[in-house]
């Protein structure tokens, strides 16, 4: 069966290797084995947090060209920014015609919003502080999932490779489409999460997710000598040199794995048992590491040199994109009697 692949990177920080190893690396390789590959900067999703037109702007170019430095080719995949498409935000209205207030209620991001809102009052409220409890919230936030599900189902998606955190919206997508179908019959294709393994989550300099908000992470394409600062920086244990250690509780050794040979991985994990200094495993994940983001650093430095280049690839994207795009807005219209 013809597969399309579709997923959005929010452009709100900058790529870490949590990023890479859990999302771009998979991503890209479902994208070779993948009838049809659409791959999107969403920077109308990040609006609802980024109200900073330059740093806005300065993100969505690191995120294109750490995409394209680390091998996304726009000949294959089609690659777009989400604010090129205005498809999306007509069907997004359509849809929003078809969502449950209720549903957008039970979405994570907008509940632990609310958490913290009814937190911040002691943990008690009643009707009457329903406008505290939203207080900080905007639409966007809150119908965040709408837009998202206009992003999959305007492709007619069938697979979408994200985090573990993504999988309610995907269903939220499916929920949306299934109630338009239900009304109309088919019309709108459901898709279905991808998450890849568990295995993939790499830990940050703290032992806890590699994740910007816990401010722990190592971006991709820092200069080697500040690479390998950071790395240094990996918390460890006081054990002595020669005390064996555990390869596999050990998160400097989990982020070698993934980007050492096997035949390397076998060697560090006998050097772990049979007692490694921590400086010498760090300096191991360093070679490792700066071997395989060498290429992609050179690569990333020149597209940032060049962002009309960036600019220009995108634009491109999105002609290509919006041919599809309308060809589903106008099935969509024509079936809900908008013509
Ligand atoms: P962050 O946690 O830094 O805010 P995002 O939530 O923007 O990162 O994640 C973007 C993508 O990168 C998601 O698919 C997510 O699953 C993946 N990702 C983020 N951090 C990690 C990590 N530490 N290990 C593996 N994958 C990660
Ligand atoms: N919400 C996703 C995230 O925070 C980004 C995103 C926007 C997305 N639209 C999408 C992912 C469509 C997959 C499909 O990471």
């Amino acid at each position: 069966m013809a597969t399309t692949v579709l997923t959005g990177i929010k452009p709100t920080g900058t790529p870490h290797l949590g990023n890479y190893v859990g999302a771009i690396k998979p991503a890209l390789a479902l994208a070779e084995t993948a009838s049809k590959a659409l791959y999107f900067v969403a920077d109308y999703h990040a609006l609802n947090a980024i109200h900073d037109a330059q740093k806005l702007r300065g993100l969505v170019l690191e995120v294109a060209a750490t995409w394209l430095a680390l091998g996304l080719d726009p000949a294959k995949v089609v690659f777009y920014k989400q604010s090129d498409i205005p498809e999306l935000f007509e069907l997004s209205w359509i849809l929003s015609c078809f969502t449950a207030k209720g549903l957008m209620n039970r979405a994570h991001a907008y509940k632990a919003a609310v958490a913290r809102n009814l937190g911040s009052r002691g943990g008690t409220a009643s009707v009457d502080d329903m406008d505290d409890l939203d207080a900080g919230i905007n639409m966007g936030l809150y119908s965040y999932p709408v837009l998202m599900a206009a992003d999959i189902l305007l492709f007619k998606t069938n697979v979408v490779p994200v985090g573990k955190d993504q999988i309610q919206h995907i269903e939220i997508a499916r929920d949306i489409a299934q109630r338009v179908n239900t009304v109309y019959g088919p019309t709108l294709v459901l898709p279905e999460a991808r998450v890849s393994a568990e295995t993939a989550v790499i830990p940050g300099l703290d032992g806890r997710k590699m994740s910007k908000s816990y401010d722990n992470t190592i971006p991709l394409f820092l200069p080697p000598e500040k690479l390998r600062k950071l790395l240094f920086k990996y918390k460890t244990d006081s054990s002595p040199p020669s005390e064996p250690k555990d390869p596999d509780t050990s998160p400097l050794f989990h982020l070698y794995r993934e980007f050492a040979t096997p035949e390397e991985t076998e060697a560090l994990r006998g050097r772990y048992r049979a007692g490694i200094g921590w400086g010498e495993a760090k300096e191991a994940v360093f070679d490792v590491l700066n071997r395989a983001l060498t290429e992609p650093r050179r690569r990333y430095a020149e597209l940032m040199a060049e962002p009309e280049r960036i600019d220009a690839l995108l634009a491109e994207g999105a002609a290509r994109a919006r041919e599809i795009a309308r060809v589903t807005l106008e099935e969509t219209r024509r079936t809900i009697g908008v013509r």
